[in-house]
């Protein structure tokens, strides 16, 4: 490992450069116009994965953008470890709030700063470099490795899960070894062993057939902005419950081991409130905060627009409004489900002199893994020789919808060894990520592989 270690060490400046080449590349799989960016940025991976010395690799193309694989597997009888990862980013806007730009990437105080820094350009990187830096150093892997690098995470991997159900030979392994997840806290060693699921719905509206004056036709007409509004603000209750018939069904409780682990962090309300800038935190009564986080069921309205939205005042009754309604789920709600009780009650509950139209955008199941795996114990040491501290284990409120499916369809144990921080701003301006992580990262990497092919 050492000398390893130390070609690491050598060589990071330079893998920092190519990171900044990755984050050039618009990669924003949910956006028309950077298709063309979406096979820029899969070429990319498959030639840094070339480069890296693995001649198997392939890019397949989908209905959608493009999936990268590739296999290393000239160490019969060892373990196959499998790394899942994204080239896809969410969109930059809003673009005015960024302080340098999205797509030219700039390091500032040991960060990294762009659009896809942390989620997933960086943390997927540190992978690619860390199978580099052993084969450069001993020319062989301790383990078979493969690699899953998919470009439509963000929009929910409607592709993924038909490639993976079709090649489940092709993809077979024990671990998969993910990085898409956040620390603890800054320095300290993370995995993350639940991660929650979402069904992503979208409500419209329709009242009139055209937007009216609000003089001529006021106090006649149903406003569908008005009637949306009452909608949403049916779906909680005053307790932060979420009012949905059914909709707690499922929710699994957390066990005992759970609870003894939860009870070793600590997450002062006060620094949480104080880093969003907000005056103190809200949501179902009776669960603390990291509960209402990690292991109880949201809904959340992501955004809504109908009638005039422009500066100044326009005068009118407009005729549609729509609403962006997800509901982050957890062990074992089922997505499928879940959207037919949404649908169900929305529809229950909308007056019948408008039309409105449901509609699910996608969904993703929840994730939970048994803490006490082998495999999970090889990652949390891996980690905690790399970082210098004991490895810590928590769940996420995020989402990575394809995790499960590796659990069932390939009967591997998923590892999120997650390195980022939530205070990154993934999926916000300013995005970045800590580059003595991303070294950090390269390192537990290749003592995972190591520990994997000692197990
Ligand atoms: N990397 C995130 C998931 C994540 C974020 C995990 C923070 C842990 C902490 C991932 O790229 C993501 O954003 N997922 C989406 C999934 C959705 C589009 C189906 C999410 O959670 O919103
Ligand atoms: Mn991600
Ligand atoms: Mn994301």
């Amino acid at each position: 490992m050492k000398e390893i270690l130390n070609f690491i060490d050598s060589n990071v400046d330079s893998y920092i450069e190519e990171l900044k080449d990755f984050l050039k590349i618009q990669s924003i799989s949910t956006l028309p116009e950077n298709k063309t960016d979406m096979q820029t940025a899969a070429q990319f991976v498959a030639d840094k994965i070339k480069q890296a010395g693995i001649e198997k690799v392939t890019i397949y193309q989908t209905e959608g953008h493009p999936i990268v694989y590739a296999e290393w597997m000239g160490a019969p009888g060892k373990p196959t470890v499998l790394i899942y990862g994204h080239y896809d980013v969410q969109p930059a806007d809003p673009i005015d709030l960024w302080e340098t730009s999205p797509f030219e990437p700039v390091i500032k105080d040991g960060k990294i700063y762009a659009r896809g820094a942390t989620d997933d350009k960086g943390q997927m990187y540190v992978h690619i470099k860390s199978v580099e830096a052993i084969l450069k150093v001993n020319g062989t892997l301790p383990v078979n490795v493969k690699f899953l690098i998919e470009g439509e995470e963000e929009i929910g991997s409607p592709n993924l899960y038909t490639f993976l159900k079709n090649n489940t030979e092709l993809l077979k392994c024990d671990a998969v070894l993910i990085s898409d997840t956040s620390l603890w806290e800054e320095g300290v060693p993370t995995i993350t062993y639940g991660l929650r699921g979402i069904s992503y719905m979208e409500v419209e509206v329709t009242g009139p057939n055209r937007d009216l004056h609000s003089g001529t036709y006021g106090g006649a007409v149903p406003n569908p902005v008005n009637i949306l509004a009452d909608i949403i603000s049916k779906l909680k209750d005053k307790n932060g419950r979420i009012t949905i018939p059914g909709f707690y069904d499922d929710v699994l409780k957390p066990t005992k081991q759970e609870k003894e682990n939860l009870k070793k962090l600590k997450y002062p309300e006060k620094e949480f409130a104080k880093s969003i800038g907000i005056k103190k935190s809200v949501g179902e009564k009776g669960y603390s905060l990291l509960e209402r986080i990690w292991s109880r069921p949201t809904l959340d309205c992501n955004g809504i627009v109908g009638g005039f939205t422009g500066k100044g005042a326009k005068t009118i009754i407009p005729s549609k409004a729509s609403a962006k309604i997800s509901m982050r789920l957890v062990p074992n709600q089922n997505p499928k489900k879940i959207e037919k009780l949404f649908t169900k009650y929305i529809k229950k509950i909308a007056p019948d002199y408008v039309d409105v139209k449901i509609t699910s955008i996608h969904g993703g199941s929840p994730f939970i893994a048994k803490l006490n795996q082998p495999i999970m114990k090889v990652a949390a040491k891996a980690m905690a020789s790399a970082f210098g501290k004991e490895t810590v284990f928590m769940r996420e409120g995020g989402s990575i919808p394809i995790v499960v499916d590796f659990a069932e369809k390939l009967k591997a144990t998923p590892v999120l060894m997650g390195l980022g921080l939530d205070s990154e701003n993934l999926h916000s301006p300013n995005e970045h990520f800590n580059l003595n992580h991303f070294r950090l990262g390269i390192i537990s990497s290749a003592y995972f592989m190591n520990g994997l092919a000692n197990l």
